[in-house]
């Protein structure tokens, strides 16, 4: 039974009862939707539409119809509702009479859809806050634990410079500030009450707005009732700071398939977060990451989904934003499942620290400290940037590294090259050099991890984790 008969005299086909229905998606707002009935329920007492009495029977019944359901909420779906709106309206008036009746006096589903949506997402970003921190401190262990491993840094993935492991996990970890902080913007922005909003044009009813928002815990009331119906900017949102961090995910994912493949061998992912192949058994294949890249591309097309959804749409509610739901909630969910399996990817991690000291030594990403060498003698940089291309060169004919070259090699190419060149070019003194704020020197880098301790211990208070 619908809650909105009165007016129609032929029943619904049966199809398009199934096509309209939302439960199946909504029905994980139930505490969302009680907990906006309870503030409902308050804010119709102090208005003196309902009585006191109506007021405490409605809200002790709200919370009983929510326990009966708070550890199965699937028990939901057994009913025939056209959404958890009507569900909750009918149990409170299945359960209560003609009292229940009330709790919808001056609402729609409209401003309540809208609410419901926002509390949840609310929690939702304190949820996904508290695994970014999460992740953001196994990679700041991981780096603690290797401030002394050289590892090569890449461009256009060729070896270019030098870099501390530590560097690299912090990069991560900076990338998921922003996220976090992007959060914070847009949890601060949504956290504004629609309800009382009515179905567009505000409610009948002397309702004080801004109570009814504190009491659902939320800043302050919207202005517009028009917006507030028909507002899903705060998903288009979240979907994009989900699709922004996912794609740092994804490049997170990418980088350790690549230290892990065969050809590099940088790293060894754990057996944990591997899996085999059933025709070849020597191999072990980074499944989590793997599937965390691939994962990336639902969370975009979600995001595209509800830009798609709201294009166009004339103001204000219109039923095309009842498909706002999925789209979020898949999105949100793979999110949190892709930043909780990265930690326990980092937590396993281990590194075949003499490996990357070697790769990087062969790989001549010394070289532009022997073109600075050669600076520092006078030599101009476009010339030495010549002469050491030239020493490289010589370098790979004869399949030695640089440090491998006699210092009568070095001086075939350039006489003023003397035999302090070794302490230039070896990989210590190429990382510490680099010791200006944000540069991979040892020095730089354990300041950067000291600044990120203090900066998970800030996160941690101030989402109270
Ligand atoms: N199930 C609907 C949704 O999710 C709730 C709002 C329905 N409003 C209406 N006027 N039919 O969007």
């Amino acid at each position: 039974m619908t809650l909105w008969g009165g007016r129609f005299i032929k029943k619904q086909d049966k199809f398009f009862k199934e096509f309209n229905n939302s439960l199946k998606i909504d029905f994980i707002l139930i505490k969302y939707d009680i907990q906006g009935s309870i503030a409902w329920s308050k804010i119709l007492l102090d208005s003196k539409i309902i009585t006191h009495e109506e007021q405490r029977k409605i809200e002790t019944t709200l919370n009983l119809i929510f326990r009966e359901v708070k550890n199965d909420p699937k028990k939901i779906l057994l009913s025939d509702s056209e959404d958890i709106h009507s569900w909750v309206e009918k149990r409170l008036i299945y359960i209560l009479g003609d009292i229940g009746k009330k709790i919808h006096t001056g609402r729609s589903r409209n401003d309540q859809v809208a609410t419901d949506l926002k509390l949840w997402c609310k929690k939702a970003i304190i949820t996904v806050q508290k695994k970014i921190i999460n992740f953001q401190e196994s990679l700041i262990n991981l780096a603690e634990k290797n401030i002394s491993s050289i590892i090569s840094g890449y461009t256009h993935l060729q070896k270019a410079q030098p870099i501390i492991f530590s560097h690299w996990c912090l990069a991560y970890f900076e990338m998921l500030k922003r996220d976090f902080s992007r959060l914070k913007d847009c949890l601060q922005r949504l956290n504004v009450s629609p309800l009382g909003s009515g179905a567009l044009a505000g409610t009948g009813w002397k309702i004080n707005r801004k109570k009814l928002a504190l009491y659902m815990g939320f800043s302050k009331s919207s202005n517009n009732s028009l917006d507030s119906v028909s507002d899903r900017d705060y998903i288009v949102e979240l979907l994009s700071i989900a699709s922004i961090s996912m794609m740092h995910l994804s490049r997170f994912s990418e980088d350790l398939i690549f230290f892990n493949s065969g050809e590099c061998n940088f790293i060894e992912l754990s057996d944990a977060v591997t899996s085999g192949s059933s025709l070849m058994p020597q191999k072990k294949n980074p499944d989590s990451l793997e599937l965390i890249r691939g994962k990336t591309g639902k969370v975009y097309g979600d995001l595209l989904n509800i830009l798609v959804i709201l294009k166009g749409l004339p103001l204000a509610y219109n039923k095309d934003m009842q498909e706002d739901k999925e789209c979020l909630f898949s999105a949100l969910k793979v999110w949190i499942n892709c930043l909780k399996m990265s930690r326990i990817v980092i937590l396993g991690i281990k590194l075949n620290s003499k490996i990357c000291r070697e790769a990087s030594e062969k790989g001549y990403s010394n070289s532009t400290d022997l073109a600075d060498y050669l600076v520092e003698k006078g030599v101009s940089f476009r010339d030495a940037h010549k002469i050491s291309g030239k020493i490289v060169l010589y370098a790979i004919k004869n399949n030695k590294s640089l440090l491998q070259l006699t210092l009568k090699d070095f001086k075939k190419f350039c006489s003023i090259i003397d035999d302090n060149i070794y302490q230039n070019i070896n990989l210590e003194s190429c990382l510490n050099k680099r010791n200006s704020h944000g540069g991979t020197s040892q020095k730089q880098v354990l300041k950067s991890i000291v600044y990120a301790q203090k900066y998970v211990l800030r996160k941690r208070k101030e989402i109270k984790i």
